[in-house]
């Protein structure tokens, strides 16, 4: 049902200068109007809703840019983006963002609450993407801009209801191909 009513198009990001600057890219697309951005290698399964319908349901009432996160071991923060803020809906997992660091160092990290690959943005995310300069990695994060808006109180952080796979390691892969085989009842 999807594929009969959707169009599908794409643009390619010509150098590989950081995900912010892939989101940038994809502008023309996307126009004036709040979007969403799958990163495909982290693979999530939900019971229900999906990551994304539950925060369509978070961006209706906060009318801001939601990320999707998740707590992660202390050892591992290295690897994502790190949010820290102040539970506002507690009984939601529901954070209004303070700060937030891309890949920070283990020592320096505020929490242990990372980014996953789902995000509802606002288009003022584009011009805050033109503006900034090249962070962690010497790329153009979505961290550092999301971080602009936070400072506005304009980014939520949800702790998603689901299971995350990153496929983006040989380990996580193999983990989500087991979950899904065994999900599927393929022996
Ligand atoms: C990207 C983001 C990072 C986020 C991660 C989630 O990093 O920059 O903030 O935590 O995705 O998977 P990447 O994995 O592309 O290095």
């Amino acid at each position: 049902s999807i594929i009969d009513s959707c169009v599908f198009t794409y643009i390619r990001q010509r150098k590989m200068l950081g995900l912010g600057d892939a989101i940038l890219t994809g502008e023309p697309l996307i126009g004036n109007e709040p979007f969403a951005v799958i990163l495909a290698d982290d693979l999530c399964s939900t019971v229900g809703e999906s990551v994304l319908s539950q925060m369509i349901e978070i961006y209706n009432k906060y009318q801001c840019s939601i990320i999707a996160i998740e707590e992660v071991p202390r050892d591992q923060v290295n690897k994502y983006g790190i949010i820290s803020g102040e539970l506002i809906d507690n009984s939601n997992d529901i954070y209004r963002v303070s700060n937030m660091v891309e890949k920070p160092d283990i020592v320096d990290a505020k929490s242990n609450l990372a980014i996953i690959g789902r995000y509802i943005l606002t288009p003022d995310i584009f011009e805050i993407l033109r503006k900034i300069k090249p962070g962690n990695g010497n790329e153009i994060q979505i961290t550092d801009a999301l971080l602009d808006q936070a400072k506005k109180g304009n980014v939520i952080a949800y702790k998603f209801k689901g299971k995350r796979f990153d496929c983006g390691g040989i380990k996580g892969y193999l983990e989500a191909i087991n979950y899904f085989a065994k999900l599927l009842g393929i022996k």
